[in-house]
């Protein structure tokens, strides 16, 4: 697909809130899944989604041992209109059929996002439709209203491999961060340890998999932060410990057995299970909400999501964990979003600019470091 940028750009007029049915094109681009959907919102019937296509970069990326953003950008750029004509093919729909088109606008690695304001503002501009800049994390925070019809408030955990925090969510674009972590998030600590385990990438999934013949009390692992008395967490020094275990055995037996690389991620794991279940606790006791769900690539984990669970049931609470294809990064998400937004009257002009950091809650104190997959927010 080709278009061309028309000026002068005219944001069509109408009053969202009160459309019975919005059908909305989404483009997600900040990290290294390129992604495009189509999702249809009925007013008082289950929002839809028509389509939703990711092209994942991991195998771009695999020789680096991280998200390159240069390569990450050019791919974005390559593959985006693929991606959108995909998502309205299999919709079997055009860009005239949608009613505005929303774009993940920040935070996230740089070049991508703009990747994806660009594409967005060409076919925003060249059909004349609105254009709904998104906050990423809201998109994540606000899936559990796709698929589940959530109300608010809830509670949001994001755990993947560049976010990991608590949101109370109080409306499409009210939050409340009531903690995260200070250094890695879950995911980039997975993966480090499965590095240095010798396990393969992604680290999360060959962890769990040599966990399950491993035993989590061989070793005694740190679990930083867990017992401070807020919702802040940190991964980077059970990692550390983790490779201070071993270095202990390489000098003490000259290599690890297959048997020590499972009692190891067994540790890991149920240090990570341990520090995100007290820590969630903490956030429903303070935050009061009749509901938690999850997202992110580490809600995969199935010792960590019954840890989760155990504890929403032990506080009366329901739990919600989308299907994983939309607790990862995707366009659904951003679409959905976008039509929350495009009901609350908010869309953006040609001045919608890419964010490196976007805090969804610029209330709270910022979080420190930035992790491999992106910058923090
Ligand atoms: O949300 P996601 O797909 O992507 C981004 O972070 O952008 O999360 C990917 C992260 C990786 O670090 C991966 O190791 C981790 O989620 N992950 C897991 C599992 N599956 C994926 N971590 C623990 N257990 C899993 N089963
Ligand atoms: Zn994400």
């Amino acid at each position: 697909m080709r278009w061309c940028y028309l000026a002068p750009y005219t944001l069509a007029i109408m009053d969202s809130s009160l459309a019975p049915s919005l059908t909305i094109l989404g483009i997600e681009s900040s990290c290294d899944d390129t992604a495009a959907a189509v999702v249809r919102s009925v007013q008082g019937q289950p929002a839809e989604i028509l389509s939703s296509e990711v092209f994942g970069q991991t195998d771009l990326h695999a020789n680096f041992g991280g998200v390159v953003p240069e390569i990450a950008a050019r791919a974005h750029a390559e593959k985006l209109d693929h991606m959108v004509e995909a998502a309205l093919a299999n919709a079997k729909l055009t860009l005239q059929d949608m009613d505005a088109i929303a774009v993940t606008a920040g935070p996230g690695l740089i070049g991508g996002v703009m990747s994806g304001v660009m594409c967005a503002k060409g076919l925003a501009a060249g059909s004349g439709k609105p254009l709904i800049g998104v906050n990423h994390l809201a998109g994540h925070a606000l899936t559990p209203r796709l698929t589940d019809g959530l109300d608010f408030p809830y509670l949001m955990l994001l755990v993947s491999g560049g976010h990991c925090q608590f949101l109370v969510a109080h409306g499409p674009t009210k939050f409340t961060r009531l903690g995260g972590t200070i250094d890695d998030a879950p995911g980039e600590a997975f993966d480090k340890v499965a590095k240095l385990l010798g396990l393969p990438q992604p680290g999360g999934p060959s962890i769990e998999q040599a966990a399950l013949k491993g035993d989590a009390g061989r070793f005694t692992l740190p679990r930083p932060l867990r017992d401070r008395d807020d919702c802040d967490m940190s991964f980077s020094g059970l990692k550390t410990a983790t490779l201070r275990a071993r270095d202990a055995l390489v000098a003490q037996q000259g290599g690890l057995y297959k048997k020590d690389q499972n009692d190891l991620s067994a540790g890991f794991q149920d240090a990570v299970a341990d520090v995100l279940a007290t820590k969630t606790r903490r956030a429903l006791g303070s935050s009061k909400v009749p509901a938690i769900a999850v997202a992110g690539g580490v809600a995969a984990n199935k010792t960590i999501r019954a840890a989760l669970e155990a504890v929403a049931q032990e506080a009366c609470v329901s739990f919600i964990a989308p299907p994983m294809a939309l607790c990862t990064d995707n366009a659904a998400m951003i679409a959905w979003a976008g039509i929350e937004r495009f009901r609350l009257g908010l869309t953006d002009d040609m001045t919608l600019a890419a964010r490196p950091r976007w805090p969804l809650d610029d209330t709270a104190t910022p979080m420190l470091g930035s992790g491999k997959k992106g910058a923090k927010a």
